[in-house]
């Protein structure tokens, strides 16, 4: 596959799943991205990584795509100390958020790419390779014109399915009914993917509450989560 077919597959001819805001950032996000992404950010490059080299250890990865603020990512690296998390996100004020957790709660578990997680996922990260991917409160796309960004749809969730490891698990959260409901159908669609469990998964204990997750309840939204697994004979 070349540059443009491997992009069109992704994209789905050139279309993102985010919209860069142009959000300011604190004074305190500024200096913390400017005094510790050269630690703990990887620079996105269109060649294999090794985690082994990144991280210094052979734990299992996690990748979070969209992580917003990284509260979560915070907290739940801060909880798993012996296994690895690789967060991607494109809003900088966010990255600098979450290098201001990583130097505050002292995480040597953690790193982050300022980049497209789709181009990530395709450039950077070996086939078979990871553990898990974590997605909390992706974008809805709410209007149907906008629904082809949404980041769970095939042929994107083939892709996450590609660079899972066997046994490895795809968990999402969202508020937005209609979301759960076509990424549901989208997973079960998605080849070597099989949800654990019949229809939405019961509340993961392990994930903290997320900034749009607060928001989405004082909308009154219900939460609606996925757990899908990498079956291993794929
Ligand atoms: C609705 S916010 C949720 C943030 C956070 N997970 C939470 O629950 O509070 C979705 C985030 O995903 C990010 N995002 C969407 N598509 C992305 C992509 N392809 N690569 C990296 N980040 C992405 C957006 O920039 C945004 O910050």
């Amino acid at each position: 596959m070349d540059t443009s077919e491997r992009k069109d597959t992704v994209h789905l001819r050139g279309v993102h799943t985010f919209v860069l805001r142009s959000g300011r950032m604190t004074e305190a996000q500024k200096r913390d991205y400017a005094v510790h992404s050269a630690r703990w950010c990887l620079p996105f490059q269109e060649t294999i990584i090794n985690y082994t080299d990144i991280f210094e250890n052979t734990a299992p990865v996690t990748m979070e795509i969209g992580f917003g603020m990284g509260k979560a990512t915070a907290i739940i690296a801060a909880q798993n100390p012996d296994r690895n998390y690789l967060g991607v996100e494109v809003h900088r004020a966010g990255v600098g958020r979450l290098l201001g957790e990583i130097e505050k709660r002292g995480l040597t578990n953690v790193r982050i790419v300022e980049h497209d997680a789709l181009e990530v996922l395709e450039c950077m990260i070996p086939d078979g390779s990871l553990a898990a991917f974590h997605v909390f409160f992706p974008d809805p796309w709410p209007k149907k014109r906008h629904h082809k960004r949404r980041l769970m749809i095939r042929p994107r969730t083939d892709l996450l399915a590609r660079k899972l490891a066997p046994g490895g698990y795809v968990y999402m959260a969202t508020d937005w009914e209609p979301y759960g409901e076509e990424a549901y159908i989208e997973l079960t669609a998605t080849p070597g993917l099989s949800s654990a469990y019949e229809g939405f998964a019961p509340r993961q204990a392990w994930r903290p509450e997320t900034r749009f997750e607060q928001k989405g309840k004082a909308s009154n939204h219900e939460i609606y989560e996925l757990m899908f697994v990498k079956r291993a004979e794929s």
